[in-house]
C-alpha cells in the first residue's frame, strides 16, 4: 500500500515537474526542461527568431549576418534554404559552434510538390480524392525530407469565395466540408503517422484565419466577418488540421473584427489554445508582427513584438521583431518569462518529435537525396493526380475524346508549348525545364501518325491578335483544334488579385474566330482560379479546365483528350458569369425574398442571372450517370441520431466511369438562417457502363449541427432536406425530421 502510494506520488511528482505534451516522451520533457534551465534569455528569444535564407536561382548563399546570428544562437529556425547539403551547413554552425548546440528546423512552402509537382491544391481538391491528396502530401514530404527541410508552410486551409484573390489557388476553393476532408488528408500525408520517420515533415495549417475573406478580393486587404462565419466558414478546416494532428499553425496577415491576426489573442489564445487545446507552435506569416504598425494598432516594433507575444504567437517570421525587442520587453515585465518559455517549450518539443535532438543530420544524406526526388514513381503519381484534377466543363456533341486515329491537329496558344506554366505559383524546387507542355503529352500520345501543327495565335497577356489570321488559316485545315488558353502561372498566387476575371488578352476573340471555321474547337484552360467564360462558352465544342496541373500535366492532358482516361474532377469552387457576381458560393442563405422572376422586388439583378456559369460541384465524364429515389431512415436516441440514406446510381453510357456523388442538405428553419444547401459527405463510384450500385451514406448529430443562436454548437430538431447528386444543384431530394 505505502509502496503504491509512493509510486503515485512519484507519477504525480512528474507530471507536476514536467508538462505534458503529445509530442515528447517524459524523458524527453524533462532534457527540455534541463535544457531551458541552461538558456540565457536572449538564447530563448532565438529559439522563437525564424529568418529566410538568401536562394536564388544561382545557388543559395546564407547573408553572412544570418550565419553570424545561427552561431551566436540568435536564430533556431532557418526557410527558403533546402538541399541536404546546404542545410546540413548551416545545420553544423548551430549545433557544433553555438553554445548549446540546439539544432536549426528548415522550413519551406512545399505546398503541391517538392520537386516532382503535383497539381496545384485548387485542382487537386478537384479531384475529390482524400486518398490521393494525402498519397501527393507524402511524397512531397518525403522528397522534402530528403532535401533537408523539417517543416513545411502547408497546408494552406483558407475558405476562399472570391475568385478576384490569387490566392484561391492554394487552398481546396470554397466549401468547407470538402476544405476539411482536404485539409485532413494534406496533413496526414505530410506527417505520416510519426515525426520520427525522416521521411516526414511537420505540416502548418495556415493562415489563421480567414484570410480569404479579404475585402473584394484584394490581397492582404481588411477582413470583417461575424464571429459566427468566422466559427462556421472560416475556421472549421483549421480544427480539422488540429484534429489531424498538425504541428504547427500560422497567423495571417489581416485583421479580425479590429485586431491583425499576429496579434489577436482572441484567435491565438482563448481559441487556438484554450478552446481547441492546440499543442505545437505558432509562427507568423512573413513579417505580420511589423506589418501591426502600418495596421494602426501598435506605434513601434517594441509595442507590436509586446502585442504579438502576449497574443500567443511563437515565433517571428523573418520580421526580427522578437530578435531586437522581446529581450527588454521581458526585461520590462511587458512580456512574462512564463510566455516565453511556454513558446520555447512548444518550438523544442517539434525538434524533439522530429528526431533532431537524436541526430540533427539525419535529413542531411546525399545519397537519399539522390534515390528519393523526382523518381519515376513519384512522376507516376504526378500524373495519376494531374488526371484526377481536370474537370471537363462543356463536350457537345462529344467532341472528346479524340480519336488517337486523327489525322491533323491544330493545337494553339502560347501556353500550349510552356513548361513553366504547367507549375502553378508555389511550386517550391519544381522546374520548368522538368515539366511536359500540353503540346509535348499531345505529340508523345499520338506519335508519328498524325500532323500536329501548333502557332501561338494570341499573347496570354497584350493586345497584340496578330497571330489570329495564321491559326485560323491552321484551323481550317485541321480535323480538330486545341487551344491551350488561360493565365500565365504568375497570375495567381500571392499578391495577384484581379478585378477582371476574364480570360485575360485577346484569347476569347481568338477562340471565337478559330470557332467561325467551323472545325471543333476544343478550349484546355490553364489558370488558378475561376474565371468568367461566358464569352467563349458558346464558342467552344468542348472545355477542359486543368488548372495549373504540374510536372506530368501535358501527359494528363492528352490522357483525358485522347480518352486514355475519363474525366472525374468535380469543381471545388463556382465559376461565375462575370466577376459582377462575385463573392458567388453554393451554400448561400435564401433570403427574405429569393429570386421569383415574376416579382421584381426579389433578389436579383437587372443584367445578370444569379446563376454561376459552372456551379460548385459540377463536371461532365465520357458518359452519363442516372440517380434514382434516396431513401432515408432515422435512428434517434437520447443522445445520438443516425440517418441512414441510401441512392441507386447507374451508369447510363456506353464508357466506364466515375461519379462523385454528393450530398447536400437543407436545415428548413433554424434559430438563425441556414444556407439553402451544405455538402456532408461524397463518395467516388466508379462503375462499368449500365452497372448499378447502391450508395449509402450515414449522417449524424454533428452534421447537422451548427452555431445556433445562443452561439452553442449543437443540432436543432425540425425537418431537413437530403438532395443526392452530381453537383450542388442536385434534384433528387430525401426530407427527414428530427425530433
Ligand atoms: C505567405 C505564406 C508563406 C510565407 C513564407 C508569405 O508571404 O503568405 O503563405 O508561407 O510567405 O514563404
Amino acid at each position: 500500500m505505502y509502496k503504491s502510494i509512493l509510486i503515485l506520488l512519484l507519477v504525480l511528482g512528474i507530471h507536476t515537474l514536467e508538462a505534458q505534451s503529445r509530442w515528447t516522451t517524459a524523458a524527453e520533457e524533462k532534457a527540455i526542461t534541463d535544457l531551458m534551465a541552461q538558456m540565457t534569455l536572449a538564447e530563448k528569444v532565438g529559439q522563437m527568431t525564424l529568418f529566410t535564407s538568401d536562394w536564388d536561382q544561382t545557388g543559395p548563399t546564407l547573408r553572412e549576418g544570418y550565419r553570424e546570428d545561427i552561431k551566436t544562437g540568435k536564430v533556431g529556425a532557418i526557410f527558403n534554404a533546402h538541399t541536404a547539403d546546404y542545410n546540413r551547413e548551416l545545420q553544423r554552425i548551430s549545433v557544433e559552434e553555438t553554445r548549446l548546440g540546439i539544432p536549426l528546423i528548415f522550413g519551406y512552402d512545399v505546398v503541391h510538390g517538392y520537386r516532382t509537382i503535383f497539381p496545384i491544391p485548387l485542382g487537386e481538391a478537384a479531384s475529390w480524392n482524400v486518398v490521393s491528396a494525402q498519397e501527393n502530401a507524402r511524397i512531397a514530404a518525403r522528397e522534402a525530407a530528403s532535401a533537408g527541410l523539417h517543416w513545411t508552410f502547408a497546408p494552406m486551409v483558407d475558405v476562399a469565395r472570391d475568385a478576384r484573390w490569387g490566392r484561391v489557388m492554394e487552398g481546396a476553393g470554397e466549401d468547407v466540408y470538402l476544405g476539411q476532408v482536404m485539409a485532413r488528408a494534406r496533413v496526414k500525408g505530410f506527417q505520416g503517422d510519426d515525426l520520427a520517420d525522416p521521411f516526414t515533415v511537420v505540416a502548418c495549417a495556415k493562415h489563421f484565419a480567414a484570410y480569404g475573406a479579404a475585402q473584394a478580393g484584394r490581397d492582404y486587404h481588411t477582413v470583417d466577418i461575424s464571429e459566427r462565419s468566422l466559427r462556421e466558414i472560416y475556421l472549421p478546416p483549421f480544427k480539422t488540421a488540429l484534429d489531424a494532428g498538425v504541428g504547427t499553425f500560422m497567423t495571417s496577415f489581416n485583421e479580425v473584427d479590429g485586431v491583425p491576426a499576429s496579434g489577436n489573442h482572441h484567435l491565438l489564445t482563448d481559441i487556438l489554445r484554450n478552446e481547441w487545446g492546440f499543442e505545437g507552435f505558432v509562427v507568423t506569416d512573413y513579417t505580420s508582427i511589423n506589418e501591426m504598425i502600418p495596421h494602426g494598432i501598435v506605434a513601434n516594433e517594441a509595442e507590436a513584438g509586446e502585442l504579438a507575444a502576449n497574443a500567443g504567437v511563437d515565433m517571428d517570421m523573418q520580421g526580427a521583431i522578437y530578435y531586437n525587442n522581446l529581450v527588454d520587453q521581458v526585461a520590462n515585465d511587458l512580456v512574462s518569462l512564463e510566455r516565453v518559455d511556454e513558446a520555447v517549450r512548444e518550438i523544442l518539443r517539434i525538434k524533439y518529435a522530429l528526431g533532431l535532438f537524436d541526430d540533427p543530420y539525419r535529413y542531411n544524406d546525399l545519397e537519399r537525396q539522390r534515390d528519393n526526388i523526382f523518381t519515376a514513381d513519384h512522376i507516376a503519381a504526378a500524373r495519376a493526380a494531374a488526371r484526377e484534377s481536370l474537370v471537363l466543363l462543356k463536350n457537345d456533341q462529344q467532341t472528346l475524346p479524340l480519336a488517337k486515329t486523327i489525322k491533323k491537329l491544330a493545337v494553339i496558344g502560347p501556353l500550349a508549348i510552356s513548361q513553366e506554366d504547367m507549375l502553378g505559383a508555389w511550386h517550391a524546387d519544381g522546374r520548368g525545364a522538368n515539366c511536359v507542355s500540353v503540346l509535348s503529352g499531345i505529340q508523345e500520345a499520338l506519335g508519328k501518325g498524325a500532323a500536329v501543327t501548333y502557332l501561338p495565335g494570341v499573347p496570354v497577356v497584350g493586345d497584340d491578335a496578330t497571330g489570329i489570321p495564321a491559326a485560323v488559316a491552321a484551323a481550317k485545315l485541321a480535323d480538330a483544334v486545341i487551344v491551350v488558353a488561360g493565365e500565365n502561372w504568375t497570375m495567381s498566387g500571392e499578391a495577384a488579385s484581379r478585378t477582371d476575371i476574364n480570360l485575360p488578352g485577346r484569347q476569347a476573340e481568338l477562340i471565337r474566330q478559330l470557332h467561325a471555321t467551323g472545325t471543333p474547337v476544343i478550349v484546355v484552360l490553364l489558370n488558378g482560379r475561376p474565371l468568367a467564360l461566358t464569352d467563349i462558352v458558346d464558342y467552344a465544342d468542348a472545355i477542359l479546365e486543368a488548372w495549373y496541373p504540374g510536372t506530368a500535366g501535358g501527359q494528363a492532358i492528352a490522357d483525358i483528350v485522347f480518352g486514355d482516361y475519363a474525366p472525374a474532377g468535380k469543381l471545388p469552387i463556382t465559376f461565375p458569369r462575370s466577376v459582377g457576381q462575385i463573392p458567388i458560393y453554393y451554400n448561400m442563405k435564401n433570403t427574405g425574398r429569393p429570386l421569383d422572376f415574376a416579382n421584381k422586388y426579389t433578389s436579383k439583378y437587372l443584367d445578370e442571372s444569379n446563376d454561376p456559369l459552372f456551379p460548385f460541384g459540377f463536371g461532365l465524364t465520357y458518359t452519363t450517370f442516372s440517380f434514382g429515389t434516396p431513401e432515408a431512415t432515422v435512428e434517434q436516441s437520447r443522445d445520438s441520431v443516425t440517418i441512414s440514406v441510401s441512392i441507386d446510381v447507374t451508369n447510363t453510357g456506353k464508357r466506364a466511369g466515375r461519379e462523385v456523388v454528393q450530398l447536400y442538405i437543407r436545415d428548413l428553419v433554424g434559430s438563425v438562417t441556414r444556407p439553402v444547401r451544405e455538402l456532408k459527405a461524397f463518395q467516388l463510384v466508379d462503375l462499368a457502363a449500365g452497372e448499378r450500385q447502391t450508395v449509402q451514406f450515414s449522417l449524424t448529430a454533428e452534421d447537422l449541427s451548427f452555431l445556433r443562436r445562443d452561439m452553442s454548437w449543437g443540432m436543432e430538431p425540425g425537418a431537413f432536406d437530403i438532395f443526392i447528386g452530381n453537383d450542388s444543384r442536385a434534384t433528387q431530394r430525401v426530407s427527414v425530421v428530427i425530433e
